[in-house]
């Protein structure tokens, strides 16, 4: 029962804050002839290649981020080309650039840190019609399913889950996991948060993409890890589970699920060598939960966080108010959820062009709403707050700001230009000075570990992580663009201080038109 040894995490968080003396007096340096490959290759097994021609739904993105949306197609039985479109604009290839010296880069539906593409999708399904039921990997490199095994292992899954309700009924479940080698090769000990930032951008496409196909979908953290992982045949050394993602509805369990013999299968090796980080290793087995058992107790605990008021984590505003004036829902900017993903990538400058106040309106209030979690069991749970420095937006005054998502509104903590602090705070990278606006997610570190156990640290990360994707959709759904960036932890904390004296940073992002870049 490691989860309630709160010391871990604690250490860990503690270890892997970035600060001036980590930054810079670092001796770590990119071993470029040892870079891991992004892609998880299982060499011998056939590839299912998945239909090419995806559904088009054209569910507005600032919508389907968070409701179901009323589409023309019939979505009763999940099929394989709803499967395809869930994949391809969660975590499939929108973008190929060549780089002189360094050959073709493929990037992909959801931003990464370091574009080191360390989550993997996996997919235990029953029978389908053109699948047959099965454990599946998904390689975006060549848009194919491979076979793990055949049969229907979901019943593991879900016993592994403590029998969590929302995932009975789910014809597909989608494991997410993380090589660590493939991150941890650039960001070291660090990249254990990188694990759930990432998988958090792409389970917010996954989200959206579900329900703009209007596929019920929901993500479970708490799970017993080991069975899964065995399920999956993984290394724990090198590679685990992070989360389930139940999608469609409709399918009941098998009576019982073939057995998990160990796999016999054959991966392409990463590269060279693998450095180990136990600091990694520590944290995640201090977050694993043990058994079923433990798994179901941490959901229904998970579930009354914050007694009654899930919702209000935040004292009542002291400063002056700035009423949001987001557009209503039929009023949004239409954007198409499809069009938006093949258009995100990260901006690499920005203009200084100030956004709207309903454009950052916007931006809050979609990001913010409800996120179908088991750990975020009641409507309007949150764990993270969201921070702002204001640089550029009109009709509000640079400063630095607290969101209270149910009054809709921004309080002022500190007028005043920014910008140099917004860089300074964002490792000295000019993209947070010339942004318009720099949000900042911020939870109560201690709080989350005494209710959550040290799974509260996965759940926290991943809540800011899902929070900073819907986030770069909500962005380019208008047009303009946005930037995940790495922070110096406690000076954030420092200057968002008296405010924000017990939280940490969980996230940053950076949002803006983006510039041309200089030459
Ligand atoms: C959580 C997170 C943190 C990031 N941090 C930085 C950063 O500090 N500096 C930077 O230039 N880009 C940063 N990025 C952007 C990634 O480098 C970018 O997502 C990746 O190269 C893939 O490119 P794309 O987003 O254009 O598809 C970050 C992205 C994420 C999701």
């Amino acid at each position: 029962m490691h989860n309630w040894n709160t010391d871990l995490a604690l250490t860990y968080h503690e270890e892997t804050k970035h600060s001036y003396d980590s930054v810079y007096r670092s001796r770590h340096f990119l071993d470029w002839g040892n870079q891991p490959r992004p892609f998880k290759i299982y060499t011998g097994l056939e590839a299912i290649p998945l239909p090419a021609e995806l559904p088009v739904t054209h569910a507005p993105a600032l919508l389907a981020m968070s409701h179901p949306v009323e589409t023309t197609a019939t979505t009763l039985l999940l099929t394989l080309h709803d499967l395809a479109y869930v994949l391809f604009y969660a975590a499939g290839v929108t973008k190929r650039r060549n780089y002189p010296g360094y050959g073709e880069m493929l990037f992909r539906a959801a931003a990464c840190t370091g574009a080191l593409y360390h989550i993997d999708l996996y997919l235990a399904v029953s029978d389908l019609p053109g699948l047959r039921a099965g454990l599946y990997h998904f390689d975006p490199h060549d848009f194919a399913l491979r076979q793990l095994r055949q049969g229907d292992y979901r019943r593991v899954v879900v016993e592994a889950s403590g029998n969590d309700p929302a995932l009975q009924e789910a014809p597909v479940i989608i494991i997410g996991s993380d090589t660590f080698w493939r991150n941890s090769w650039k960001y070291r000990a660090r990249a254990y948060r990188h694990s759930f930032w990432d998988a958090g951008t792409i389970l917010a496409n996954l989200l959206a993409a579900a329900n703009a196909r209007a596929l019920p979908a929901r993500l479970t953290l708490g799970f017993a890890d080991a069975p899964v992982n065995a399920l999956l045949g993984l290394d724990t050394h090198r590679e685990v589970a992070l989360f389930l993602a139940g999608l469609g509805a409709g399918a009941p369990l098998p009576a019982a699920s073939p057995p998990v013999e160990p796999l016999q299968v054959d991966v392409a090796p990463l590269s060279s060598e693998a450095l180990d980080y136990p600091a990694i290793h520590i944290m995640h087995d201090a977050s694993s939960l043990d058994s079923s058992e433990e798994a179901a107790e941490w959901r229904e605990a998970a579930a009354a966080w914050r007694g009654v008021a899930p919702e209000a984590s935040l004292p009542a505003p002291t400063g002056d108010l700035v009423a949001l004036c987001p557009d209503a829902e039929e009023s949004l900017p239409q954007a198409a959820l499809e069009d938006v993903i093949r258009r995100r990538g990260s901006s690499r400058q920005f203009s200084q062009q100030p956004l709207s106040l309903t454009q950052l309106s916007n931006v809050l209030v979609r990001a913010t709403q409800p996120i179908p979690a088991d750990f975020l069991a009641a409507p309007g749970t949150r764990i993270n707050d969201l921070y702002c420095i204001v640089n550029a937006v009109s009709g509000l005054s640079s400063g630095a700001y607290v969101f209270h998502p149910q009054e809709q509104a921004l309080e002022v903590l500190q007028a005043g230009d920014f910008r140099l602090q917004a860089g300074a705070l964002a490792l000295g990278q000019e993209l947070a000075a010339d942004a318009s606006v720099a949000v900042f997610a911020l939870c109560d570190v201690p709080a989350v570990l005494e209710h959550f156990g040290n799974r509260g640290y996965r759940a926290a990360q991943l809540q800011a992580g899902i929070l900073g994707g819907r986030m770069y959709l909500a962005a380019y759904a208008q047009g303009f663009g946005a930037t995940g960036l790495t922070f110096f932890d406690d000076d954030v904390t420092d200057f968002f201080s008296p405010h924000a004296a017990d939280k940490s940073v969980m996230f940053l992002i950076a949002l803006g038109y983006a510039a041309r870049r200089r030459r």
